[in-house]
């Protein structure tokens, strides 16, 4: 493992990557004012830096995140700008997401466990329901809508804890063709209307959801197709049989759960995330048996095993290397007063996502243009300023 200084972004040390998604980069980085708190710090993706439209998604992202506090909703800590890199900072969680643990079981032929699966499904609905109903301070609805619930959106935590983790563009009237490159691979998740480009409300994050549960009880991604436009065919039609002909474990009332949020008219789908997390909540109270978060841990322990450990140990090397090369004590000092802060550059990006092994981890994208630094003027202008003033004032003293 190369030895580098952790990187100042914020308060924050950032000292290993830890995945890259659509729109931004995951690194894993120690707060300082929390001595031995391992955060996770969200950074915009350098090829996306430089367009108003991503710039303006993540920092609504992070005032969004901020507002939100649910036990299954990833809590935000922070967000800003340093030194020309947007950055979120978020509590680690230290497991996998859905699409990780779901690529993981279809490798193995395996499924969730049922009442584990409607558990997971149920959480996620209890963190929609707490989101689209929140209002702001005064009252008024905050009109919060995730729109991007999917499988790379959910953390399964390797002590049972499920989260949702992306509210990137939860408060954006995206245009969905215009944008089919940055949100690629989502499409089979999203509600017919997103990808007919109209209106949407909370309704749309029930669709998704119903999708994302219909997956983990069959192991099939009903809509996906070979490429965007005929995935996004099959989401207009949202013709899904039901889960029960898949796997002949499923009942029907969790046939009709499905069915309810997965209609193509959304009148006819499940009014609230409330309502669908009642019946969900109705089907596990009928199935006690193991869908304790216990039991969650326990099935992503035994799925990844062996990897978790390896996982840890990762880390705890990659820690140990970021404070012995962080001068002095990173709780006494602020990053940025004892090193001037500097843009992640491509370079470092490529040495910290090098750290240690990200099993799972996506393939890497061809590197990134070098991003503009936005506000900041160059160097020569504030030496030409400065020799200006100069010039001024030996006029001013030689005519005065
Ligand atoms: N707080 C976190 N703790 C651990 N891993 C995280 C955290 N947030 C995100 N990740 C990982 O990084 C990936 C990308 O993060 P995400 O917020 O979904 O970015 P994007 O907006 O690019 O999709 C996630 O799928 C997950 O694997
Ligand atoms: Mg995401």
């Amino acid at each position: 493992m190369t030895a580098r200084p952790p990187v100042p972004v914020g308060r924050y040390l950032l000292f290993k990557s830890l995945k890259k998604g659509g729109m931004a980069r995951v690194f894993l980085g120690l707060d300082p004012e929390v001595p031995g708190r391992l955060v996770a710090v969200k950074t915009l993706l350098p090829k996306l830096a430089g367009q108003k439209l991503h710039r303006e998604m993540f920092q609504s992202e992070g005032k969004v995140g901020v507002r939100l506090v649910h036990p299954n909703i990833v809590r935000t800590l922070d967000h800003g700008v340093s030194d020309g890199t947007a950055f979120i900072a978020m509590e680690f969680i230290f497991g996998f997401d859905l699409s990780t643990v779901l690529r993981r079981l279809r490798k193995e032929a395996r499924r969730i466990p049922i009442p584990l699966a409607v558990s997971l499904a149920r959480q996620v609905a209890d963190a929609l329901a707490y989101a689209h109903e929140l209002s702001d301070e005064f009252g008024q609805p905050l009109d919060i809508v995730n729109r991007d619930v999917s499988p790379g959106n959910i953390m399964v935590g390797f002590d049972g804890r499920v989260t949702l983790i992306d509210f990137g563009i939860a408060q954006t009237t995206i245009d969905v063709k215009s944008q089919i490159g940055s949100i690629k691979g989502k499409i089979s998740y999203m509600a017919p209307e997103q990808v007919r480009g109209l209106p949407v409300d909370h309704r749309c994050d029930l669709f998704s959801l119903g999708t994302v549960l219909y997956e983990m009880l069959t192991g099939v991604q009903v809509f996906h197709d070979e490429g965007d436009f005929a995935t996004m065919e099959r989401v207009r039609r949202a013709e899904a049989p039901p889960p029960s002909t898949e796997n002949a474990h499923i009942d029907a009332a969790l046939d009709a759960i499905c069915a309810r949020a997965m209609t193509r008219e959304v009148v006819d789908r499940y009014p609230a995330a409330r309502a669908m997390k009642r019946d969900l909540d109705a089907w596990l109270a009928g199935h006690a048996e193991a869908h304790e978060p216990e039991a969650l841990a326990a099935f992503v322990r035994s799925l990844f095993d062996r990897q978790i450990d390896e996982m840890r140990s990762d880390i705890e090397a990659a820690r140990q290397v970021a404070l012995g090369e962080a001068p002095g004590d990173p709780s006494d000092t602020a990053p940025s007063a004892r090193r001037p802060p500097r843009l992640i550059s491509e370079d470092t990006l490529a040495e910290m996502a090098g750290h240690g092994r990200d099993a799972d981890r996506e393939p890497e994208a061809s590197p990134p243009p070098p991003p503009p630094r936005p506000g900041r003027a160059p160097r020569w202008a504030f030496a030409a300023l400065g020799l200006a003033a100069v010039a001024a004032f030996a006029t001013w003293w030689a005519l005065r």
